[in-house]
């Protein structure tokens, strides 16, 4: 692009546009060429590019659902829960739809965001998105606010800060998930390293706990399950296109794994019956044990996530080294 990291202008270098729909999206481009996409719709993450143009993240080409709904793919936020319900207990009041309304809403630009450590801003091309509460959220009734950071590090490394603050209400609780769809060759091809012997509640099983047996996650059918206080890095190895993604995760204890395979898939309006083969959802949470912030208190959730060359495709990838 004939940009040296030196002379880049990473403020220049975000710039906002409308999508199909009126809605403003936010493209974010690092020197090398490596490019995300955030939507005001949901705050979601749409596209994440590298430097050679390949897009990471999985986006269904079934649209069928109109902003602010949240389209199948990306990086939908789901807050205040995850699962119906976990956070039945810790409410008395109305419903609250699966996966919670924060990917169904419209957010806002955070024009005066309170500072972040300085190695979440330099050398990153970002954005800051605020979500307060509105009119219409009589089932969650709390006084928070939801700050968003996503950034693009000049290595192509993604990055989303999640930030929630009790402002001064009463003592409210959550769950919280990064709907991660990372776009993979073959689902079949794919292993998942570092939640090998972890216990996890499985979806499909009225969330019974088991105990994980494999030495890598493999697919063969449908998965939905939530791995528990899973390590802080986990791999995701795609043999057939050589290429590894790295999910480090903090203050994010949990992580859910999902592929709707064959015949969920054909019930699903927003995804091509076959497309479940490009996709897989690996999603930094906080979901057995719901976040409590008091009065005053904040949350903070990060994910980072990266990609390497993969070799040898019968190498396990070495997570000590990360
Ligand atoms: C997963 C859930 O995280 O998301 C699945 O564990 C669910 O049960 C899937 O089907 C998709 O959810 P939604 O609400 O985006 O269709």
């Amino acid at each position: 692009m004939g940009h040296s990291a030196a002379v880049w202008d990473y403020r220049a270098a975000t710039e906002i546009t409308k999508d199909w729909n009126g809605i403003d999206k936010i493209v974010l481009r690092n020197p090398r060429g490596a490019s995300a996409r955030v939507s005001l719709s949901g705050g979601q993450v749409t596209s994440w590019r590298n430097e050679q143009g390949e897009e990471l993240l999985f986006t269904s080409n079934k649209v069928s659902s109109k902003p602010p709904k949240a389209v199948r793919g990306g990086i939908p936020i789901c807050f205040p829960q995850f699962f119906i319900w976990m956070l039945a207990k810790f409410r008395n009041c109305g419903s609250l739809e699966q996966h919670g309304f924060a990917r169904n809403k419209i957010w806002t630009i955070d024009g005066n965001p309170p500072p972040l450590s300085p190695n979440d801003s330099q050398g990153k091309s970002f954005v800051d998105l605020l979500l307060k509460p509105s009119e219409d959220l009589k089932c969650w009734p709390h006084s928070f606010e939801f700050r968003l950071r996503v950034s693009l590090a000049a290595d192509g490394n993604l990055t989303l800060i999640s930030r929630i603050r009790n402002v001064n209400g009463k003592p409210f609780s959550f769950s919280f998930a990064y709907h991660t769809y990372l776009s993979v060759s073959d689902i079949s091809e794919v292993r998942i390293e570092g939640l090998e012997t972890l216990d996890y509640l499985d979806n499909l099983c009225q969330k019974e706990r088991f105990t994980e047996q494999g030495d890598a996650i493999t697919f063969e059918s449908e998965v939905d399950r939530v791995y528990l206080s899973a390590p802080n890095v986990v791999a995701v190895l795609d043999h057939e296109r050589k290429r590894t993604y790295v999910v480090r995760k903090e203050g994010l204890p949990d992580v859910a794994v999902w592929n709707p395979w064959e015949k969920k898939s054909k019930s699903m309006v927003d995804l091509r019956d076959s497309e479940y083969k490009q996709m897989l959802c690996v999603n930094g949470a906080a979901i057995e044990k719901p976040v409590t912030l008091k009065p005053g208190e904040e949350w903070t959730g990060r994910l980072e996530v990266s990609v390497v060359a993969s070799t040898l495709s019968s190498e396990h990838f070495d997570l000590q080294r990360m």
